[in-house]
């Protein structure tokens, strides 16, 4: 499928998206939320691909946030639309089904910032940005960053950042747990291409029910999670890969998962 504001690039089993706006920071208006869904779905279908890197087009930004011409336009019942299109395109995101990691290499502003919340892991480039400035707009995040910042970094910080609007920069971002690791702006990509490659390597069956243990931590109490963990567990058990796995551990050699 051809897109108007997204690059995808898939080879070896690894699809880039790249957001594709540079002019205007990659800003995510209609047009590219709607392609951010149909393109997600269309990776998660893709049994070619089985880890994303979201990215932003340029040196500068990751995302400079919902388009603020657009957003100018909303009233109180198309921006509840807004909101709730916006966090079922981005929970597609946090429920897919393969990893996806961002690769921030700029401004993570608003809804740049909560695109890449939804991602499961978080790369950035020593110049990245993040940072929730709707309060600047007379609004509130709409698009989880509520929720979602306040469940990774905790809710003092969360209230503080949401509430003045002020930017966290990357150094910030790794002491307080938002992102996993801060790279040289050259050196990013090759970054999120080797963790893609490790997790490649690994039994694909576990890396897909380890996001699905993971991501249900919030929705449930722990004893249900800690069920739903045995459960996924117990799948693993039936799975090729795991006999695979420990027999190659125990001929010291490396395995050869068949994702089977
Ligand atoms: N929506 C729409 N357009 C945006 C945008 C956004 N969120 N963020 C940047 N742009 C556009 C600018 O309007 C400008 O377009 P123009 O050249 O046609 O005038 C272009 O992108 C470049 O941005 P500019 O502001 O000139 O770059 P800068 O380096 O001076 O500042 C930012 C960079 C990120 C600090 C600044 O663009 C900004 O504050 N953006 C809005 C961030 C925000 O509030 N996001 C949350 C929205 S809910």
């Amino acid at each position: 499928m051809n897109y108007q504001n997204l690059l995808i690039e898939i080879k070896d089993k690894i699809a880039i998206v790249t957001i594709n706006r540079p002019d205007k920071l990659n800003a995510l208006n209609s047009q590219t939320m709607s392609e951010l869904k149909s393109a997600f779905t269309e990776l998660n279908n893709n049994n070619e691909v089985y880890v994303v890197i979201l990215t932003g087009s340029g040196e500068k930004a990751f995302v400079a946030g919902a388009d603020i011409s657009e957003l100018s336009k909303l009233d109180m019942i198309s921006g509840k639309e807004f909101s709730e299109k916006g966090q079922d395109i981005f929970n597609t995101i946090e429920n897919l089904s393969k990893p996806v990691i961002a690769a921030v290499n700029g401004f993570a502003l608003g809804g740049g910032c909560e695109v890449a919340l939804a991602c499961h892991i978080r790369l950035a480039s020593e110049n990245a940005k993040f940072g929730q400035p709707e309060v600047n707009l007379g609004i509130i995040p709409g698009y989880g960053g509520t929720q979602r910042l306040t469940r990774l970094i905790n809710s003092g910080r969360a209230m503080e950042y949401i509430l003045t609007g002020d930017m966290i920069d990357a150094n910030e971002a790794y002491r307080i747990g938002l992102v996993n690791h801060v790279y040289p702006l050259s050196e990013l990509m090759n970054k999120a291409m080797e963790m893609a490659k490790k997790i490649i390597s690994k039994g694909q069956n576990a890396v897909r029910l380890t996001i699905k243990a993971v991501n249900i931590v919030d929705e449930v109490s722990f004893k249900e999670g800690q069920n739903y963990e045995a459960s996924l567990f117990a799948l693993c058990c039936g799975t090729e890969d795991f006999k695979e796995g420990t027999k190659a551990f125990l001929e010291k050699r490396k395995p050869a998962f068949k994702n089977r």
